[in-house]
């Protein structure tokens, strides 16, 4: 059934498990994903970016997702808004159904200026009165993602702040967060801990001066109760890349987000765990190896099966990683 996310979190805090928000843009990743969520008795969130909505179409996406709470009546499913850039936008998508909305008022409407705080906490609240209302959960984001090796926003997908930061906007600060929580009222709260979106997260694999799971500690000490959410979470398999540059693809040296680093992170709020890019490179794996080893074939149906068993084995890999196994 479609499910408010703020019913998902709430009992993954109560049991200490982490859920997998998974990006999706088309059926055969909804399908990779419910059968997952299915062989693991796992609840789902689903999500669709700004740019899926572009790519599938709103309708699309909405009945894709309708499709899969119908042939799964028994695994809780939540709908959600990645990366809402405006109220305007979170209002559509409430419109269209979606059981969740993320406002993200850590940049401004154009994605790449970054926000006041005043700026933040009035789009955030604005977009909680509205949601409330309909029984929607609100996510909001304090801090701005991007690299603590470069000081610089997410380039790579176009949602990033430009120019050069600063530690302090890089790490979401405990005591500003405790504030933005009590007067926004939000659900659940995505934090800047030194992680960013794509594939390109660090250029060594992450220590605490990169990845600071300290300061998600900190900001767990000082807000027990708040449901935080991991962004730029996946972790990059080298095994993923070795096979895309297996089969022709380019992808230079890159380190993801360890996946004890994300359990640790469980271990202190985080509830929600974003990944988009794993199953993108799990499904590029997989196509560039068929059409490299069957060069003849052409029936799309017959690559898009193993991309499919692809994204699925990353899947289930972290609903159990997660501990999110046995909770739908
Ligand atoms: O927020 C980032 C997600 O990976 C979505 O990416 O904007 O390219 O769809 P996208
Ligand atoms: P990745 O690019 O690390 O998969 O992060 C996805 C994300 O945060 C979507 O909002
Ligand atoms: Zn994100």
């Amino acid at each position: 059934a479609l499910v408010s996310m703020r019913q998902l979190l709430d009992h993954a805090a109560e049991h200490g498990y982490g859920i997998p928000a998974f990006n999706v843009n088309n059926l055969e990743q909804v399908q990779a994903i419910m059968e997952a969520a299915d062989q693991t008795d796992s609840p789902v969130i689903m999500q669709a970016s700004a740019g899926a909505r572009k790519y599938a179409g709103e309708g699309f996406l909405k009945y894709l997702i309708q499709a899969a709470v119908e042939s799964y009546p028994h695994i809780p499913v939540v709908m959600h808004q990645d990366h809402g850039q405006s109220p305007d936008v979170c209002r559509g998508a409430i419109e269209l159904g979606f059981s969740s909305v993320m406002m993200d008022g850590s940049l401004m409407a154009d994605g790449k200026t970054i926000a006041s705080y005043e700026y933040n906490l009035d789009v955030t609240q604005q977009v909680v009165a509205m949601a409330h209302k309909l029984g929607v959960t609100v996510e909001g984001e304090l801090g701005c993602l991007g690299s603590l090796e470069t000081m610089k926003g997410d380039k790579e997908d176009g949602h990033g702040a430009e120019g050069t930061m600063t530690r302090e906007q890089l790490l979401t600060d405990p005591e500003q967060a405790a504030d933005f929580v009590k007067r926004s009222q939000l659900d659940a709260l995505a934090i800047a801990v030194g992680t960013s979106h794509g594939a390109y997260k660090f250029t060594r694999k992450p220590t605490g001066d990169i990845l600071s799971v300290q300061r998600i500690k900190e900001i767990h000490a000082r807000l027990p109760n708040t449901h935080l959410v991991m962004h730029g979470s996946s972790s990059v398999p080298q095994e993923l890349l070795a096979e895309i540059r297996e089969f022709g693809g380019d992808m230079k040296e890159t380190y993801g987000v360890p996946v004890e680093e994300l359990q640790e992170a469980i271990k202190f709020g985080v509830r929600k765990v974003n990944i988009d890019t794993d199953i993108r490179l799990a499904m590029t794996g997989a196509i560039r190896r068929f059409l490299a080893e069957n060069p003849g074939k052409f029936d799309p149906r017959e690559y898009l099966k193993p991309a499919r068993e692809a994204a699925k084995k990353i899947c289930l890999a972290r609903y159990e990683q997660f501990g999110t196994a046995g909770h739908a």
